[in-house]
């Protein structure tokens, strides 16, 4: 597919995404050398997903920072769509998130949108709702500050919700959706409503406390569009509009094109899948930039742009620069083999998914202790 025909929207990745027509197109700037030195002064150091520019683009961080010096201190909001398995593209976000909470000090308010799943897919609302609880268990297992993250489920918090809602449906018309996410007179009025709930946790802790914070959002760039859509309506209302920082998305295991989702079991990797089986998604799956025979790859050497094994590490697996670079310099000078890239990928997954697989399961017992009760 060319470049020309990529397609991104909150439901859909379809194509080979271009990011620097995304970022003309939605009006995003890129992270700035200037911008990650700033981080980099206040955490101390820069996150991988900043250094490899996983995370790469934003809106309004300067604004955010500013506020920050000047003794302003933010909060982190992002959220899960349950409709399915958490797979590796999800805790990629997650993982930053996290540590913007831990090097910031911030409060994280987490959004479970079990309303749009149901409003947008063919599930029932029982299945929305188990799906509910198995995602909550993996952002509990990924250990976010117990006293400083609020899980809100749409329905569930409706009371706290939807009067913030009203107000942003008021002033968003149905001519907006139309254009922004190619809604038509056929789909549901739910779904029309939607982007309005999903504005709202921008202010929530403002409304709280009585008094304007600061906002940053973390998110796969497909998020994007409610946020742009719900832009102008936030100062009309009184509230600080949110800063917003964003992923690329993670590549799901067929190759470039598209994204890492949920609803292809095998183009992605779940947090419950058992270690055979990312060893078999990866092996039989996972796009090889390695050459047609072993003679080639020795004597031409394999592409890491386009290998998946490889591009996992780089977005988060592979914490060291220097072994990164060592693999990727062996890799396409022909001396590392596809076999053994995919070994090193399945060996380095399979130890995060380990650890993560009994927090998941201890995070049965204390999962609740993250739902806000206000
Ligand atoms: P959902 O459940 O589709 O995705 C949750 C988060 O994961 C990101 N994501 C990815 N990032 C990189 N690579 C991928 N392959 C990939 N797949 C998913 C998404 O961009 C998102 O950040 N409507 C939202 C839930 C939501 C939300 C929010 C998300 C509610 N409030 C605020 C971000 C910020 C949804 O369905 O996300």
């Amino acid at each position: 597919m060319k470049k020309e025909t990529f397609k991104v929207t909150p439901w859909e990745v379809k194509g080979d995404v271009d990011y620097t027509q995304l970022v003309k197109e939605f009006g995003v700037s890129r992270l700035s050398d200037k911008l990650l030195k700033r981080i980099e002064k206040h955490a101390g150091e820069l996150h991988l997903m900043l250094r490899r520019g996983v995370f790469f683009a934003h809106r309004d961080l300067d604004w955010l920072l500013d506020e920050y010096e000047k003794g302003n201190k933010f909060f982190l909001y992002t959220g899960c769509g349950p409709s399915g398995g958490i797979h590796l593209g999800h805790v990629g976000t997650w993982l930053f998130t996290k540590w913007l909470q831990e090097k910031f000090d911030c409060e994280l308010w987490f959004q479970f949108t079990d309303d749009e799943k149901f409003l947008f897919k063919d599930k029932s609302y029982e299945e929305i709702q188990k799906w509910t609880y198995e995602n909550m268990l993996d952002v509990a297992a990924l250990g976010f500050k117990p006293g400083k993250t609020h899980f809100i489920v749409d329905t569930r918090h409706a009371g706290l919700l939807y009067p913030i809602a009203v107000k942003f449906a008021k002033k968003i018309t149905f001519s907006t959706v139309k254009a922004s996410f190619g809604m038509t007179n056929e789909d549901n009025i739910g779904k029309i409503f939607y982007t309005s709930m999903q504005a709202a946790p921008a202010v929530v802790p403002s409304v709280l406390k009585g008094k304007n914070v600061p906002c940053l959002i973390p998110l796969g760039i497909d998020q994007d569009t409610h946020f742009r859509v719900a832009r102008d309506v936030y100062p009309k209302l009184g509230f600080y509009k949110p800063a917003i920082m964003h992923s690329v998305f993670w590549p799901a295991l067929k190759g470039p094109e598209g994204k890492m989702g949920a609803s292809d079991e095998n183009s992605a990797i779940f947090t419950t899948d058992s270690a055979k089986e990312v060893e078999r998604k990866i092996k039989k799956y996972a796009f090889s930039g390695g050459r047609d025979t072993v003679e080639e790859h020795r004597r031409i050497g394999g592409n890491v742009d386009v290998d998946v094994a490889f591009q996992y590490l780089r977005f988060g697996f592979m914490e060291d620069d220097v072994k990164l670079e060592g693999i990727r310099r062996a890799y396409e000078n022909g001396d590392m083999l596809t076999s053994e890239l995919k070994s090193i990928a399945i060996k380095e997954i399979n130890e995060f998914l380990k650890e993560h697989q009994l927090k998941r399961a201890k995070a049965k017992k204390d999962v609740e202790k993250f739902l806000w009760k206000g």
